[in-house]
């Protein structure tokens, strides 16, 4: 152990995910140990004593699987190996056996609504014959039209273009369509059918036995479609990954309600049979949905009882700054968690979406949900995102629940928005032809160290995408113990969340400011966050946090402040 503090694993194991804040690594841009210019798997182990003085609870590991890469690791052609460019299982062990020598929970990815069309069981259903058993195991079917020259139906790719692709058949001519709600790397499976469900099983299994704590479940809302496969045209055109955007709340509803491949009711007995698998494991183990449904009501499905744990609330993440939006999201969340008995979650960023840092400084005509880069109209001010992310932040790591944190905001990474064309590796702006920027600008490797090459985040200057030059000064090293830094905001945040035990606390909104402030009680902290222009006097009581230097007591727009209740 390199700090005193016990944290939350060593303190209260029971029902640990209840509070937890879980920290997200981005596998391929944490930081290398071999100078290749990729993260690894030994380059996060030789970093995990920095994320234990941060005060986090758990990592959950975007994949670090057999992949050729087409969907940056979500394309897994082996679920129960590692990549050589992230490493070997020994690794794996190594680093899993590190983090909970220091008392952090382990969280891996697991991608079960596709595989890679690389995976050996997509290869054998190519090999096989129309009907066969192999070609069962995914989704493919006969072509409309007399030739079979049209699409099964009208469904589009969540990366833009169509969901199908045809085959050719080995003597040349045309033949089956197969389904990829992402990329033609990714043929969906077809969950109906028992064999994948076993497969599925195997894997939790062999994590399991590897010791993970748990799963983060890629597209788990996506694994049934209704049957018939009907055609289907979306209200409007989804955001990073097929929701939509908050600023438009019917559409969202009507989207989930009605696509015939999210949220099918059919997802749920999956969900109940893998819980039978995890609770078979001593030691609390946990199902993570990434879900992007809506109403909160409806995501609350994933989180019943007998289903998962806990469930990811894009909601808050979608909203946009302000007070009676956030205060509504806020008591949404809780109604809809707590009716089912779970918690529920917070998060801000991930490398899905624009950074937070630099999203909350964009108007709502220009959250296109699909990344932002030098053509984007009206970019965000940086110092305005900036400050808007660490009052987001301070507001968000004291609401009770468990809490996602993304790689890097800790340093307030803003979107790397000037990446050249060439270095851009989404599939999203390969498949839409560069209209839509894509995910990579919140995927620009870490910076931990101001004057090494590539800022410390290799042995080397390589970096698989180029690091702005202004990053140096915001390397981990550079806000090191420097009072006010992010890196500081965020270590002060989780110690007084800890201490005053926020996490299992409850939200009481108090009166006394107008809408832009969001004014509440959770325990022994009054939070106060000035989400407007004005300033406001800050009622009494001592100063916790502030996510600015204050002068006095006056509390500027943008930030916020914790005060002992
Ligand atoms: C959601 C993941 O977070 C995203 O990165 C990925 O592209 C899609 N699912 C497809 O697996």
């Amino acid at each position: 152990m390199t700090g005193e503090a016990p944290t939350e694993h060593d303190r209260t194991p029971a029902e640990w995910w209840r509070t937890a804040v879980i920290y997200q690594i981005y596998p391929r841009s944490f930081a290398d140990a071999n100078g290749d210019g990729m993260g690894d798997l030994a380059g996060i182990t030789g970093r995990l004593p920095a994320l234990h003085d941060l005060g986090i609870d758990a990592i959950w590991l975007s994949p670090f699987y057999t992949s050729p890469q087409h969907d940056a690791g979500y394309d897994v052609a082996d679920y129960c190996d590692v990549d050589p460019i992230f490493g070997t299982l020994a690794d794996f062990d190594t680093l899993q056996h590190t983090a909970h020598e220091l008392g952090i929970r382990v969280i891996v990815d697991l991608v079960p609504n596709h595989s890679s069309s690389a995976h050996p069981w997509f290869q054998a259903a190519l090999a096989a014959p129309e009907g066969s058993a192999e070609r069962a195991h995914y989704i493919f079917r006969e072509g409309k039209g007399q030739h079979g020259e049209f699409p099964p139906n009208n469904w589009e790719s969540v990366f833009g273009g169509n969901a199908w692709t045809r085959l050719t058949n080995p003597d040349g001519t045309p033949g089956q369509w197969y389904l990829h709600l992402f990329d033609t790397t990714q043929p969906d499976f077809d969950w109906d059918n028992p064999w994948v469900r076993a497969q599925f099983r195997g894997v939790l299994r062999f994590w399991l036995d590897r010791g993970a704590d748990g799963f983060r479940v890629d597209v788990a809302h996506g694994m049934i479609k209704a049957a018939g496969l009907p055609d289907y045209t979306p209200p409007v055109e989804g955001g990073s990954m097929g929701g939509a955007t908050v600023t438009e709340p019917g559409i969202i509803a009507e989207w989930a309600e009605t696509a015939p491949y999210w949220a099918q009711g059919g997802v749920h007995e999956i969900y109940r049979d893998w819980r039978l698998v995890l609770d078979e494991y001593p030691g609390e183990r946990i199902l993570a949905a990434e879900a992007w449904v809506d109403p909160l009501s409806h995501v609350a499905e994933w989180v019943r009882p007998d289903e998962m744990h806990q469930a990811f609330n894009f909601a808050y993440l979608e909203t946009p700054w302000g007070g009676p939006t956030l205060r509504r999201v806020i008591d949404d969340s809780l109604t809809a968690f707590s009716a089912v008995g779970a918690p529920s979650t917070w998060v801000l960023s991930n490398h899905d979406v624009v950074r937070h840092a630099s999203r909350l400084a964009l108007t709502a005509e220009n959250l296109q949900g699909h990344g932002i880069g030098p053509k984007t109209a009206g970019l965000p001010d940086t110092v305005v995102g900036l400050q808007r992310a660490r009052a987001a932040t301070a507001l968000m790591l004291a609401l009770p629940g468990s809490s996602y944190l993304y790689q890097g905001e800790e340093l307030g990474l803003p979107e790397v928005i000037d990446l050249p064309d060439a270095s851009r590796e989404d599939p999203t702006w390969f498949r839409t032809n560069g209209e839509r920027y894509g995910r990579d600008g919140c995927r620009v490797p870490l910076p931990w160290e101001s004057a090494a090459p590539s800022y410390g985040f290799g042995p080397t200057s390589a970096s698989w995408l180029p690091q702005p030059a202004e990053w140096g000064t915001l390397a981990r090293d550079a806000q090191e113990g420097v009072p006010g830094s992010t890196l500081e905001l965020y270590k002060l945040a989780l110690r007084l969340r800890r201490e005053h035990a926020l996490g299992l606390g409850a939200v009481d909104w108090l009166a006394g400011f107008g809408d832009p402030i969001v004014h509440f009680r959770n325990g022994g902290v009054v939070v106060v966050a000035n989400t407007g222009t004005e300033p406001i006097e800050l009622p009494a009581g001592e100063l916790l946090l502030t996510s600015e230097p204050l002068a006095g007591r006056t509390l500027p727009g943008d930030t916020t402040a914790w005060l002992r209740a």
